[in-house]
């Protein structure tokens, strides 16, 4: 009998991974079905966007594990119907790889200062050289997939890193830490300060008026992680003080961004369209076939979300 796949997510995303999710799933060799509707009580797995229609898992009777999509899952975690093995994305060759070059291309941006000279409209000639990466400290909340690749890859540009997770870490290039003592001892020498935590209650506001005072003066804040990590407030007056000199923002409480938000005309924010990093059709489906492999071979899928800890 052939294992039924249900694509469950908005209809672009069917017109983005049909054909590489039929590729994936030929080369672990499974007879299945992949639709987007299909009777739920016949449905195995679900390949699942949490802002898909599909809300309610109570139907789906036969189902052995839901596949998101991509790496956030605040959307789906709490929801009471979902009772089988969640798995996140982790697709290292897409969603890692643009997180990387995004997070190294705006870390660099503000260690070179390049606005200074891209924006000079009054043609100031300011030969002030910007200091190396040796002397420039990066902090990152967040080491997992997306934080300790980053991490990785700021360190082997010279730049001395320091992290902060739930759990202590030992990873090459970085020195980690966990705890509040930990979180204080990596932003009070953060000059670059990055965040890659998940959202959950227990991140909510890790950056507010007490936290953004621990960083120096003259600090960047990169946020390409969730909106709710920064009390937005708190960011603002930090700004207007000149004690946060500028933030890159990717991610936001409310997105799209309202027009009226005042992050959109602040001379110190930069705001991104949530465009830090994507899932990429062809690896995201190799991750997503990989797991239906184990399901179907008995062994553990990968990537199972923490439903205790959100994430
Ligand atoms: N903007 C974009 O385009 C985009 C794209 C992809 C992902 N994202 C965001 O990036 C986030 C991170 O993705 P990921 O794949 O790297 O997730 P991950 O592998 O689950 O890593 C999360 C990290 O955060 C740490 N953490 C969680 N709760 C914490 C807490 N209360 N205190 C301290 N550390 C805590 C974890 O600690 P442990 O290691 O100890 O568990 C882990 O190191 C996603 O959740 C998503 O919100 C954004």
């Amino acid at each position: 009998m052939p294992i039924n796949v249900l694509f469950a997510a908005h209809e672009k995303r069917w017109a983005q991974y049909e054909a590489p999710l039929r590729t994936a799933l030929d080369d672990i060799g499974v007879d299945y079905s992949l639709a987007t509707d299909m009777p739920p009580a016949e449905v195995d797995y679900i390949v699942y966007a949490p802002n898909s229609p599909v809300q309610d898992f109570t139907p789906y009777t036969r189902l052995k594990a839901v596949l998101n999509l991509w790496a956030g899952v605040e959307d789906a975690v709490g929801n009471p119907t979902l009772k089988v093995p969640y798995a996140r994305m982790v697709d290292d060759e897409g969603l890692t790889q643009g997180m990387v070059e995004w997070v190294t291309g705006h870390t660099l941006r503000h260690h070179l200062g390049m606005d200074a000279h891209i924006m000079n409209p009054d043609h100031k000639w300011v030969p002030d050289a910007p200091p190396v990466s040796a002397d420039r400290p990066v902090g990152i909340l967040g080491l997992g997939e997306l934080g300790s690749a980053c991490g990785q890859a700021i360190a082997r540009l010279g730049f001395p890193v320091s992290g902060w997770a739930r759990s202590q870490k030992q990873i090459g290039g970085i020195t980690c830490h966990t705890g509040t003592d930990g979180l204080r001892a990596v932003l009070s020498q953060s000059q670059i300060l990055i965040l890659l935590l998940p959202s959950t209650p227990a991140t909510e506001n890790t950056l507010n008026a007490e936290t953004l005072a621990m960083l120096p003066k003259g600090a960047f804040i990169i946020n390409p992680g969730r909106g709710p990590l920064i009390d937005d407030d708190a960011l603002l007056v930090a700004l207007d003080s000149g004690h946060i000199a500028h933030a890159t923002l990717d991610v936001f409480r409310v997105e799209p961004l309202p027009q009226d938000h005042p992050f959109w005309a602040h001379p110190r924010v930069t705001v991104t369209p949530h465009i830090a990093s994507e899932t990429r059709a062809p690896s995201a489906s190799r991750a997503i076939a990989e797991n239906i492999r184990r399901g179907e071979a008995g062994e553990p899928f990968l990537h199972l979300v923490d439903r205790d800890a959100g994430y």
